[in-house]
């Protein structure tokens, strides 16, 4: 027993031998790897940490499971990678928890992916992203949810669900051609799911279920009902897409899933089918609630801390709309103080720090180092955005990153939170508008302060995206003479 002990530990530890020419990183252990490198309560810190590049430079590697990881760090190795050599590392590793993803854009590679994303990006388009039929959508679904701020009376609340609910239903524009009130049974339960997904995802059981899924099947934990919650989002999907099927015009296509229906007839691609069209939809749910709504929320925490800072946008949107109409995309440019604190709110709050994990079609030179194909790579988009070399106080929230000494508003290559090449944010656009559109909405209308007695937490809590603890809210309506 002893011998086959020893053999087995002296054979782990050749296997955990970095490859020649492979990037560095910290010893790693027999069986447990690099995991023990790593705070498995706070993941994304710990790999975020510039500690780690600090000591194995702007790109080092870590085992996580049975396999190498590489993460990289700095603007110039992720333009490098995503930009220039983004051919062979546009693909998506298969992720353990993700059995049940087979389809849609997030997690595909390939023809079918190419194709999703495409006919998404062009349906998006085509329905309003940067138009302004969607603008219209984005400020009406603003007044439903200013009258549910209103009706608080400036008394302590915690804004998450509702403001999930806003943003859920300029998804549910594009994707179902309607909005859903509030207090519908079926948009309550899929925001519900949707939401449940996004905590599921993020628990340290999920993050243990994918480094050792083989050990991990055997203990109790969410990872168990993945499976069931994934299926009761699906179904609802489906329900929404058979009522599509049944009154469909396809002359007239009313949102994404009637001209998704309609592509199915017209071409004869095989990645077009329903399957892949339920995925599809399901993606732009996840991916388009919870992180405008957690940049939001993070956004009124901002404000409530840095009161200073709410005033002065405050005064700008005065000067320049003032109250007697909503603001709209073309103010924009006109309210460059604003701008730069919505850039700023996106940085600090760093919602995706380590953006989604692509992998190596084929080996691949990266900063002198060569990476087989096969390997995970993470692109540690926090080294950018938090990089001291580019902003001047990278930790503390500061519109003057934004703004020159004119008070104009500067762009910086180093603003990356959609990060970077073919597989960057495929809702970026659209994040954008919401952003820009509910921000000064919410500033023009009201002013957002902590109840009496308490400080804001900026500790994150990890989910799908570094969201805010949940926190109460006083929320009064601003009365401008
Ligand atoms: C992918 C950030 C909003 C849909 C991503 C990625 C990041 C990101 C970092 C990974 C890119 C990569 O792999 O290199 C954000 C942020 C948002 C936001 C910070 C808002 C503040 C949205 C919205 C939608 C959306 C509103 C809805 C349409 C997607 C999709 C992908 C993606 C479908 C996968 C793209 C692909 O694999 O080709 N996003 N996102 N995102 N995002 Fe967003």
């Amino acid at each position: 027993l002893i011998f086959t002990l020893v053999f087995l530990v002296i054979a782990e530890c050749l296997r955990n031998r970095r490859p020649r020419n492979f990037p560095p990183g910290p010893l790693a252990l027999p069986l447990v790897g690099n995991v023990f490198s790593l705070d498995l309560r706070n993941a994304h810190r710990a790999m975020t940490e510039v500690r780690l590049s600090e000591t194995y430079g702007k790109v080092y590697s870590l085992k996580l499971d049975s396999t190498w990881t590489v993460v990289l760090n700095g603007l110039s190795t992720m333009q490098e990678a995503l930009l220039n050599k983004g051919d062979i590392l546009n693909d998506r590793p298969v992720i353990p928890l993700h059995f049940v993803i087979l389809n849609g854009i997030i997690f595909t590679n390939g023809h079918s992916w190419k194709e999703q994303r495409r006919f998404a990006l062009f349906t998006l388009k085509y329905f309003g992203v940067g138009k302004r039929s969607l603008e219209s959508s984005i400020l009406n679904e603003f007044i439903y949810l200013s009258k549910e701020f209103a009706n608080k009376k400036g008394k302590p609340f915690n804004p998450h669900y509702i403001i999930n609910k806003a943003v859920s239903n300029i998804i549910c524009s594009l994707v179902f051609g309607q909005r859903f009130d509030y207090c519908d049974e079926k948009f309550l339960k899929m925001t519900h799911l949707v939401d449940k997904v996004a905590q599921i995802e993020g628990s340290i059981w999920t993050q243990l279920y994918n480094a050792f899924p083989m050990l991990m099947k055997h203990f109790p934990g969410p990872h168990h009902t993945v499976r069931k919650t994934y299926s009761e989002v699906l179904k609802l999907l489906k329900t929404e897409i058979d009522q599509h099927k049944k009154d469909l015009d396809p002359s007239e296509p009313r949102d994404f899933i009637d001209c998704y229906l309609n592509e199915i007839q017209k071409v004869m691609d095989s990645v077009f089918h329903e399957e892949n069209l339920v995925m599809c939809v399901f993606d732009l749910f996840v991916a388009g609630t919870e992180t405008t709504s957690t940049t939001l929320r993070w956004a009124l925490l901002y404000m409530a801390k840095y009161t200073e800072i709410q005033e002065k946008v405050q005064a700008e949107i005065d000067r320049v709309i003032g109250q007697s109409r909503q603001p709209s995309m073309e103010d924009r440019p006109k309210l460059p103080y604003t701008d730069a604190v919505i850039h700023e709110l996106q940085r600090i709050s760093n919602i995706v720090p380590l953006s989604l994990p692509h992998v190596t079609k084929r080996e691949v030179q990266l900063e002198g180092y060569k990476i087989p194909k096969g390997v995970t790579v993470i692109p540690n988009l926090t080294s950018v955005l938090f990089d001291k070399s580019t902003w001047e106080t990278p930790y503390t929230f500061n519109p003057g990153h934004f703004l020159n000494k004119e008070g104009k508003f500067v762009k910086q290559a180093a603003f990356i939170p959609f990060s970077l090449g073919k597989r960057a944010c495929l809702g970026e656009n659209l994040a954008r508008m919401e952003l820009f559109l509910f921000f000064t909405s919410f500033m023009q209308r009201f002013t957002f302060s902590m109840p009496p007695g308490m400080e804001p937490v900026f500790k994150p809590q990890v989910g799908v995206t570094l969201k805010p603890s949940e926190y109460e809210i006083c929320i009064t309506q601003r009365e401008v003479c």
